[in-house]
């Protein structure tokens, strides 16, 4: 055989005034270096996907995060400053002062709002300017100053923000898991909830919360890959089906189970961002209780905040076990490569995953249909209408969700209506 033959067809170039032809056996020469769908990822104000995400509610920090000492907090990339004032009011303001822009990070928070320290203007929590020490009669025309603020409102211990159109502000939606809490019951939120360990990741949000549609990965990564990390009968190979709603999509998995009954696990996306994904390890049956937000910190990071109701007796979820007993924070290097995760998965993906050079697949149903659906509100959004899932009606009930680990009889499709903690 001689040199050219084994190289493959086509010898080692042109003869004559013959074209050299163009071998593709899949070498990483020369492939295209990919690109990310914008409609997607991105989340500055006038991108149209950033404009879809400032319809809604999204969570920015802690309710113990402000305090009388300003924060700085980012949220769909912007840079803002969150503060409580001495009458318990919240604050969420751009930094940069409108008088001559120093930053209020270093602003003093007093009773009614927050001090600019350079020249002692204040701000009230709705940005009004109340004080203006350096003017005449303390600033005559005080009132029609004012600071760029966003409305909060308070939820279970975590503070949303609206970063939209004024007269765009849907009201503040709840959700049924957390009404009517008994005495006996609390809710926590969990900042270690996603990737298996970290709370905040260096990757786009959409690539985390996609995630939540990807059931295949479960049995794949947290399982085969990476020794059991669930419960093991989420290690039973289940029949999995996708459905699409007017507003997110679920992905149902049953699974037979020994005794005969049917292990019907429901996950569940609502638009933009939220994620219900009962607990893995089967702690708690029945519905789901707990839900997730996929906050986009900016394009590059992702923060994911979960709240979980629970009997005050019951200890929260435990931050998952890798191997050898392990959390992901006691994994050295070596253990993150024998043992990935979410984490290591999702920012495998890089910063914003390139979707032109994807190979999706017939297991990617449910990551296709979010991606769609997303689109779809993308463009309404674009053309003047109002999003999926927001409503401008302050009696509208609390929303209901579908996800659980509903443990029936075969052909049962009667779900139970409430969680329940069992025994391991
Ligand atoms: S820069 Fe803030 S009061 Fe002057
Ligand atoms: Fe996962």
């Amino acid at each position: 055989m001689t040199e050219s033959q084994a190289r493959g067809a086509g010898g080692s170039g042109p003869t004559g005034d013959q074209p050299a032809e163009r071998i593709d056996d899949g070498r990483a020469y020369g492939r295209s270096r990919g690109s990310w769908d914008p409609g997607l990822v991105e989340t500055s104000a006038g991108t149209p996907a950033g404009e879809l995400l400032r319809r809604y509610w999204h969570p920015v920090a802690l309710s113990s995060e402000a305090t009388g000492l300003p924060r700085r907090v980012r949220l769909l990339g912007e840079d803002l400053i969150l503060f409580r004032d001495g009458g318990g009011r919240v604050g969420l303001v751009e930094p940069r002062c409108c008088h001559r822009g120093t930053t209020l990070y270093y602003g003093r928070v007093e009773d009614d709002g927050i001090r600019c320290p350079y020249h002692g203007w204040l701000f009230a929590v709705d940005g009004v300017c109340l004080d203006q020490p350096c003017e005449p009669d303390r600033g005559r025309n005080r009132a029609s100053y004012r600071q760029p603020w966003y409305p909060v409102q308070e939820y279970n211990g975590v503070i949303f923000a609206y970063m939209g159109p004024a007269d765009r502000q849907p009201v503040f939606p709840r959700y049924d898991i957390f009404e009517d809490l008994r005495d006996d019951e609390e809710i926590v939120i969990l900042d270690h909830f996603a990737f298996g360990g970290p709370s905040e990741a260096p990757c786009n949000w959409f690539q985390t919360h996609e995630n939540a549609m990807d059931p295949y990965h479960v049995f794949i990564l947290h399982n085969a890959i990476s020794g059991h990390q669930f419960d093991p009968r989420l290690e039973i190979w289940p029949r999995i089906d996708w459905q699409r709603h007017p507003w997110g999509v679920t992905a149902s998995q049953d699974r037979d189970l020994p005794d005969g009954n049917v292990l019907h696990r429901v996950t569940e996306i609502r638009v933009p961002t939220i994620r219900a994904i009962p607990t893995p390890t089967l702690t708690v049956l029945g519905k789901t209780n707990n839900m997730s937000w996929a906050v986009p910190i900016d394009d590059y990071r992702t923060k994911v905040l979960a709240m979980v109701r629970k009997p005050k007796d019951r200890p929260p979820q435990a931050l998952p076990v890798y191997a050898e007993g392990k959390s992901w924070f006691e994994l050295d290097e070596e253990g993150h490569q024998r043992y990935p995760g979410d984490y290591e998965t999702q920012v495998g993906q890089g910063p914003i995953t390139l979707h032109s050079t994807e190979r999706l697949a017939s297991s990617d149903r449910g990551v296709s249909m979010v991606r769609h659906q997303f689109l779809e509100q993308v463009r309404i959004v674009a053309s003047g209408g109002d999003p999926v899932g927001v409503s401008f009606d302050p009696g509208e009930p609390p929303v209901s969700l579908r996800a659980g680990n509903y443990v029936v009889a075969p052909g049962d499709e009667s779900l139970a209506t409430e969680y329940s903690f069992v025994e391991q």
